[in-house]
């Protein structure tokens, strides 16, 4: 069937009714047609108008099965003889835009779209009807089928105005289709990886660009009394770029800034034992709040991604803070002033249930339960993370002529 050859042929009226059915399927396609199409396929072979038909067009009706090569033709031709479009000579161009994002400089910039969405879409219609719906914020958990339970009851506290992006370590995603709100849902399946390798691959700020706030998430949360909307309005009423749900007296608190507080909306300093902190605008007696819940704006996520250490070049150094142990030290750098911008929101709080899942994904080794070597890698990738922060530091202040203490930490 439609072959290029058979084009001038006189067409059976039934095959021109599906012409005409397909054609404006095709429109539908038409932008991205008149950018794939033309370019990839014909500019490059840089074919006269009058060759058009002799076109093999058995490589392009594989990538677009169902669209038969009849109809593409037919949209080729309707777009040549688009305004305009028919004078296009991209050869005679040449354009170089240094202002364009790194590897982008040939591109015009008006075509240059280096933002993206998670905005599941529609295959036809309007594009610009997609969505009925555009959600300002984004809520990911990591997750095991085990925690479903739990997982679902947490999600239905995320109106429609959340997107909603599941990291699967156990590898099991097609059962969570039980739960009405998992076809809404983003399902990411890489087995037994933890939250922050999954943040630093999947949830580039570049890709996160339409949410005002992320929200981070363990699976072992408890939400009874958790508000997603009233906790973004408590956020943005007292200015936090970072922030976290206050944690119940029954969470096994590690520390005194994530308790909750009765008698307040917000707080954003804590007193520790004796000696715990050097100064009270410091981790982790302000500027802090731990990694089991983590809440940032737009911008702070932009800058706590770009910490995640996860260097290509020397994989001696890689570090991707397994369980992200110490990057909670570190978040205040990308708030500022952190003491101000950090903070725990009492009036909308949740139970930290601490269910060891990924903890006992270790292996058993030299007689030791697998917990203890995920514990270990922790300490590890805590200490070669701090150390690599305090050396950039010193490099660029020593680079600057700024003088520095010692005493700097993560
Ligand atoms: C979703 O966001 C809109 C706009 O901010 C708001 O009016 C609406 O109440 C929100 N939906 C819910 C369920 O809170
Ligand atoms: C270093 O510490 C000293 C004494 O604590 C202080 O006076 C000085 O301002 C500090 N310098 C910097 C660059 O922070």
């Amino acid at each position: 069937m439609g072959t290029p050859m058979r084009s001038g042929m006189i067409r059976r009226p039934n095959e021109t009714m599906r012409l005409i059915v397909t054609t404006f399927i095709s429109i539908v396609f038409g932008f991205f047609l008149g950018v794939s199409f033309p370019t990839i396929s014909l500019t490059k072979m840089n074919l006269p108008s009058t060759l058009l038909p002799s076109i093999d067009l058995g490589y392009i009706e594989d990538k677009y099965s169902g669209l038969s090569s009849q109809a593409l033709l037919n949209v080729w031709s309707l777009i040549r003889h688009h305004k305009g479009l028919s004078s296009y000579e991209p050869e005679d161009t040449k354009i170089w835009v240094s202002t364009n994002p790194q590897g982008a400089q040939r591109l015009p910039p008006g075509i240059v779209a280096s933002e993206s969405d998670l905005y599941l879409r529609r295959l036809y219609g309007i594009p610009s009807e997609d969505l009925i719906i555009k959600p300002r914020y984004l809520v990911t958990f990591t997750v095991g089928y085990e925690q479903k339970e739990n997982i679902d009851k947490a999600v239905k506290k995320f109106s429609e105005n959340f997107s909603i992006l599941l990291f699967h370590y156990d590898g099991r995603t097609t059962e969570w289709d039980e739960f009405e709100w998992s076809k809404r849902a983003i399902h990411v399946s890489v087995l037994k990886q933890t939250k922050w390798w999954y943040a630093k691959r999947f949830l580039h700020p570049d890709i996160l660009a339409p949410y005002d706030y992320i929200f981070i998430w363990d699976e072992d949360l408890g939400l009874e009394d958790f508000d997603a909307e009233r906790y973004i309005s408590l956020v943005k009423k007292h200015g936090l770029e970072i922030s976290q749900p206050g944690l119940s007296a029954n969470s096994g608190l590690t520390w005194q800034m994530t308790r909750k507080r009765d008698d307040s909306e917000v707080h954003k300093e804590a007193e520790e034992r004796d000696g715990w902190c050097t100064d009270p605008h410091l981790p982790p007696c302000a500027a802090f709040v731990e990694i089991m819940a983590p809440v940032f704006s737009r911008n702070a996520w932009r800058c706590v991604w770009h910490m995640i250490q996860l260097t290509r070049l020397n994989p001696d150094i890689q570090n991707d803070l397994v369980h992200g142990w110490g990057l909670d030290f570190a978040l205040r750098r990308c708030a500022e002033p952190a003491h101000e911008k950090i903070g725990v929101v009492d009036a909308q709080w949740i139970v930290h249930q601490t269910v060891p899942s990924l903890g006992n994904q270790g292996n058993s080794e030299n007689g030791k339960a697998p917990w203890e070597g995920v514990r270990e890698r922790c300490q590890k990738e805590w200490a070669t993370f701090q150390s690599r922060m305090t050396l950039a530091e010193r490099a660029y202040l020593k680079e600057k002529g700024i003088e520095y203490n010692t005493s700097t930490n993560g």
